[in-house]
């Protein structure tokens, strides 16, 4: 069932703007700073870059282009060029976003917390090196933060204002750059600061594993919001007379530059604060909440500057998760047939029934290791690591099998000139698809111990 009117953007701007603005979210500013610090700084940065200029940009046009011919939304855009097997994968890209709802609420929790320490002027004990793990292993707290970051993001999308939240988005986004910008200077002059920026900018060849490309990768696919299907509905809003290429290479930009500012913004300041301590660099999910309060103790005006931070991190965090929601509740609503609001009620459930073993998995479920990563990971895995190649194989093979590259690029020219053309027609056919098959199957053999990479 579709939706009867589709609305569409207003121009380039338009669609650039509010794509950005679903991709911007935790995952340039909180996920992709601890893995760069993880997997090795410049190395993880250059081969991130590398992946979003080839795979990221032939998956998006590839989603983009088929949104827009069909105007619908992943399963029926799916269904359009095919009746087969194919179809699965309309049906993987729409189950994504429900396994990332869950966790990425819960991290949602964690900057509220931040939010209202910093606000109320916690800061010393915040930047101390055991309070966030006291924190996360709390039975009741994290799990009421998750509460109300989940019940924030219902309000928005029950009572239908995005609207209004893109409108202030649109406004605090900048801002945030800004304040980011700040941090980022201040950051990297502190001193020792600059041994984290050596490590963050210069790719160190010898700190290259497999492990680096499927992390990179598969941050990749999170933050441009790719194999997932809201790009195939963001194309469907899309005018024909826009021109594709290059909104994408804009959108690929802002997504990217911010994402390599909160990473100047956190690990030099690792080396400032931890003198580049390796435990601090493998903190995963935890780093920006272990490094970022540091920062701000350690600068004069830091309590409000850190109120601030938090604040529009939420924001960001928040315009992510509504438009993840939303995904979910169109899914549900063409799928079924189910009232918006039936829907609505029964993703907030599904939110908090996952994210809850998500936020105790840091604490007293610790014992529950799913292929020995905490709950959370483990669906960050599921999502990022396997469901998400998956997915984009199977848009690989949609575009190459069924529609015809000819029709694509067809899409493409109706507005502008196919610039990247025969790159992106060797991309669609061999790169992509072999590649994608590679990063998954070493990734899968990988966490079960069967080979080490
Ligand atoms: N890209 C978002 C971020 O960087 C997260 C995200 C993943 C997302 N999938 C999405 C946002 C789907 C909106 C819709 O935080």
């Amino acid at each position: 069932m579709e939706k009867k009117a589709r609305g569409t953007f207003s121009g380039k701007l338009g669609y650039v703007l509010a794509v950005s603005g679903s991709a911007v979210g935790l995952g340039n500013i909180w996920r992709f700073p601890y893995l760069a610090a993880k997997y090795g700084g410049g190395i993880f940065l250059l081969v991130y870059i590398l992946l979003a200029v080839t795979f990221g940009f032939t998956l998006i046009l590839s989603e983009t282009a088929l949104g827009r011919m069909t105007g619908k939304s992943p399963i029926g855009a799916f269904k359009t060029f095919t009746k087969g097997k194919l179809v699965a994968g309309g049906w993987i890209s729409a189950i994504i976003p429900m396994l990332i709802v869950p966790y990425y609420c819960v991290i949602g929790g964690w900057v509220i917390k931040y939010l209202v320490g910093f606000a109320s002027g916690n800061v010393e004990s915040m930047a101390t090196d055991t309070f966030f793990s006291e924190f996360v292993a709390a039975p009741v707290e994290p799990v009421i933060w998750l509460m109300v970051f989940v019940l924030l993001t219902f309000m928005v999308v029950i009572f239908g204002v995005e609207k209004g939240v893109e409108r202030i988005s649109k406004i605090l986004m900048p801002v945030l750059i800004v304040l980011a910008i700040i941090i980022c200077i201040y950051s990297v002059t502190r001193p020792g600061a600059l041994e984290g920026v050596k490590y963050y900018l210069i790719p160190d060849f010898s700190k290259f594993s497999v492990m680096t490309v499927v992390a990179a990768m598969g941050q990749m696919f999170y933050s441009l919001s790719i194999a997932m299907g809201i790009l195939i509905t963001y194309g469907s809003y899309m005018k024909k007379e826009v021109n594709m290429e290059s909104s994408i290479k804009q959108v690929e930009v802002v997504d990217t530059l911010v994402a390599i500012l909160a990473g100047l913004m956190i690990i030099p300041a690792v080396f400032a604060f931890s003198g580049g301590d390796q435990t601090t660099l493998n903190a995963g999910p935890s780093l920006m909440f272990i490094t970022i309060p540091k920062v701000f103790e350690s600068m004069g005006m830091g309590q409000a500057i850190g109120a601030v931070f938090f604040l529009l991190v939420l924001v960001a965090a928040l315009t992510s998760s509504i438009s993840l929601m939303e995904t979910c509740v169109s899914s549900l609503q063409d799928q079924w047939g189910w009232s918006r609001k039936k829907s609505c009620l029964l993703m907030v459930g599904e939110m908090i029934l996952l994210g809850i073993p998500c936020s105790l998995g840091f604490g007293v479920w610790d014992f529950i290791k799913p292929l020995g990563l905490s709950i959370l990971d483990f669906f960050d895995f599921l999502t990022n690591s396997v469901m998400m190649p998956i997915s984009a194989f199977l848009i690989c093979l949609l575009v190459v099998k069924a529609i015809g590259l000819d029709r694509i690029s067809q899409e493409v020219r109706l507005s502008s000139k196919f610039k990247r053309e025969k790159a992106y027609r060797f991309m669609v056919r061999y790169l992509v698809p072999v590649g994608l098959l590679i990063i998954l199957v070493s990734s899968v053999l990988n966490v079960f111990g069967i080979i080490t990479i």
